[in-house]
């Protein structure tokens, strides 16, 4: 089905099921432990060895020697696996920058350097420990301020960072003239995903056929990568991830263990499952960037912008890309004179990628943070400073307006609900006994992006409702979205849907990253369902036109036949996705909140307790207000800890993340964490999709951070501009 128009009215509207706070379908098999993760997947295939890795000692230079022999001759060992046995490294997987596996060259630390495989872990554990590996160590650029290149990076093609560069204007004129000015520098850490399942998988082959039982978001672009990486052709791939814990942009794309466990089930004979050890991952895989932002902000004294400049400067490794931590700036406020850039230093970190709500999360820490250090110069509420500078047409294109926007709606009913008139905008003033007590608020956007996304539904002789598609559920409440949405648009109770996901054979769906999942998988099913609607009609002699699905009926005029009976010439099966014109190219399609936040922070040792924190979200309809309360919770946590705590630790002597597992990498905890309150606008967009939704679970995060550093500068008076707001920095 091809989404080019408005929709107009469709039966999701009818929001018998969708849009209520259902409880996930797949709830209890989470809380009984009993959903099958890919590492406990031990029915799948018999006989399991297990696989262990070894990363390199290094960060940058190449092994010279490598000696096997103990390994390969200590108890239980089914086969060893060295880098060196490839000349050179395997080819690079979809979006992979670094390479997984192959070769004598490192390029980070922790590269996977050597797989054991054993008849139990322990045995292949005690055999990587009696692999002898030679390096020649190069020096490698692991400062990011010292790798800084002075020219800005400029993106080749019109991919997705030529977008976020811009020029409109004449921002140094505009901003030298202007009555009031900030400029300001600051800081972003590195951040790892620290999801609590680890990359894991489950080999086996049946000649030159692979499965794969493992632990992906984007289940059509891995069996793509691991063609390309295994030199296969993909019809002999198949993938299945099921139930996933957690990946946050980690789990995009394929890493060594997939990788590993199909290379060495070969080379053993049998089937492997491989869970990468805690502490390889941070530095085996990708991370978010650390940046250096300077904002400058131009302003009339009524607290109109005039200019704004934005630049960022983050590292990756050669042939990397920069955290786009500009990009909502180009978006988010008017203002006639703009200059917006990024740099790119290549170092020998890790590599950068993906981490949820990536550009915008670490952007907005500092662009909402400048915008409150303005307010306070301006001498203006700092929420009527956004209101004033809102605008509802793409600042750059001004006959390309936002599909919706209601981000004044957010800021208003935000502050009214959080008490924000009771704020004392005179920093360091209010007191509860040992506390001092502030308030802070940023705004929150992140983009909505349309993706085709396809599914398959099935009308079994029973009247069940069979949906597949290698959609995934990252803990997001897919499962349960997808059946509201069969449920709704077949006029059948929820527990008549039973929904299969994550099987590249099934499908290819959105998959999971970029908060597009929810919106294009369920208009993707909707699209399937339309089709079977159309069979069903046909099969029991109705109109297709005037035919209503309710109550476990087909009706139409005076007849009512119950939907089962379809099905009892046989089963019914439909296929279709959805496919987007250019509507998102007529409207812009982005989502908005106002995040409110009260910190308390001690006087005498400067820790910071947060003591309230409230949400108000402008992101479509909402399909399920339970679980999209549950993402925008997660992600106000998880803003938490980017405000107060995240940050991968980097040696710069020797080029790794130091803080390298879940003891030293601090995430916040359950007493972290107080009073969390979440406001749906729940406006529908009817440019979006079918659905009339939007992403929500990137947009929570987006915005956090600087409204609880923004309320520690309004309890303490100390501003701190270098991320994570540690109390020494500002006692
Ligand atoms: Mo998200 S960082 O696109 O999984």
């Amino acid at each position: 089905m091809k989404f080019d128009t408005p929709a107009g009215t469709n039966p999701i509207d009818q929001m018998k099921v969708v849009g209520r706070p259902t409880d996930r379908i797949d709830g209890p098999l989470k809380t009984t432990g009993t959903a099958p993760y890919a590492y406990e997947r031990h029915d799948v295939a018999p006989d399991q060895a297990y696989g262990y890795i070894v990363g390199s000692a290094i960060a940058k230079g190449r092994i010279t020697r490598m000696d096997t022999s103990l390994a390969r001759a200590a108890p239980g060992v089914l086969a060893v696996l060295s880098t060196l046995d490839h000349a050179k490294p395997l080819p690079l997987g979809m979006m992979n920058i670094a390479h997984l596996f192959g070769g004598a060259d490192i390029a980070h630390y922790h590269q996977a350097i050597a797989f054991v495989v054993a008849e139990s872990f322990e045995q292949a554990r005690a055999a990587a420990a009696l692999i002898r590996t030679d390096y020649a160590r190069d020096k490698g650029r692991f400062d990011l301020e010292a790798a800084a290149p002075t020219a800005p990076f400029e993106p080749t093609g019109d991919g997705p960072n030529a977008k976020d560069i811009d020029s409109v204007g004449d921002f140094a004129s505009a901003f030298g003239a202007a009555p009031v000015r900030i400029e300001q520098h600051y800081t972003t850490p590195g951040e790892s995903h620290a999801m609590m399942e680890p990359f894991a998988t489950i080999a086996a082959w049946e000649g030159d056929k692979l499965t794969l039982w493992t632990s992906n978001q984007m289940i059509a672009w891995s069996k793509g990568s691991l063609a390309k990486i295994l030199s296969m052709k993909p019809e002999n791939i198949r993938v299945d991830s099921p139930y996933i814990g957690g990946g946050f942009g980690g789990k995009l794309f394929v890493r060594v263990d997939a990788v590993l466990a199909a290379l060495g089930a070969k080379a053993a004979g049998r089937p492997v499952k491989v869970a990468m050890q805690r502490p390889l991952m941070a530095n085996n895989s990708t991370h978010r960037p650390a940046t250096i932002q300077t904002v400058k902000l131009g302003a009339t004294p009524d607290g109109r912008l005039t200019a704004i400049h934005h630049s960022s400067t983050s590292g990756n490794l050669p042939d990397g890309k920069p955290e786009v931590a500009v990009q909502q700036t180009k978006l988010l406020y008017a203002a006639p004179n703009r200059e917006i850039w990024m740099k790119l230093a290549v170092t020998d970190l890790p590599e950068g990628n993906a981490m949820r709500a990536p550009g915008e999360a670490p952007g907005l820490m500092v662009l909402e943070m400048a915008m409150d250090e303005l307010a306070e110069k301006l001498g203006m509420d700092p929420v009527e400073l956004r209101i004033v500078n809102d605008t509802q047409v793409d600042p750059a294109k001004p006959d390309r307006p936002f599909s919706e926007r209601h981000l004044v709606e957010c800021l208003r009913t935000g502050a009214e609900k959080f008490g924000w008139s009771r704020r004392n905008p005179k920093p360091g003033q209010t007191r509860d006994g040992k506390w001092l007590v502030g308030m802070g608020m940023a705004a929150g956007f992140r983009n909505n992006q349309l993706t085709k996304s396809a599914a398959r539904i099935r009308l079994e002789r029973d009247g069940h409702l069979t949906v597949e598609t290698d959609m995934t559920d990252i803990g997001t409440g897919t499962y349960t979205i997808l059946a509201q949405t069969a449920a709704e648009m077949m006029g059948v109770p929820l527990a008549q849907v039973r929904v299969i996901l994550g099987d590249s054979d099934f499908p290819a769906s959105a998959g999971s990253g970029g908060q597009w999942g929810a919106n294009n998988s369920t208009a993707g099913l909707y699209a399937a369902c339309v089709k079977l609607r159309e069979q069903v009609a046909q099969r029991l002699g109705f109109n297709a036109a005037d035919v209503q699905f309710a109550d476990g009926q087909v009706r139409a005029g005076n007849r009512a036949v119950p939907l089962a009976e379809a099905a009892r010439g046989g089963v019914l099966t439909a296929e279709d996705g959805i496919e987007y014109g250019t509507l998102d190219e007529q409207y812009q399609q982005s989502t908005f909140a106002g995040h409110f936040v009260e910190v308390a922070v001690d006087s005498f040792t400067g820790e910071t307790r947060i003591r309230r924190m409230l949400a108000v979200c402008d992101a479509g309809r909402i399909l399920n207000p339970k679980a999209a309360r549950s993402q925008v919770i997660g992600a106000m946590t998880m803003g938490a800890g980017a405000a107060l705590m995240e940050e991968l630790a980097v040696d710069k002597r020797f080029g790794f993340f130091v803080n390298h597992d879940l003891a030293s990498y601090e995430v916040p905890v359950h007493a972290d964490i107080p009073h969390q309150e979440v406001i749906f606008l729940d406006y529908p967009d009817d440019k979006s999709s079918p659905m009339k939704a939007k992403g929500v679970g990137e947009l929570g995060l987006c915005g956090v951070g600087a409204a609880i550093a923004n309320a520690i500068y309004n309890a303490t008076g100390v501003r701190v501009r270098d991320y994570p707001v540690t109390l020494d920095k500002h006692l």
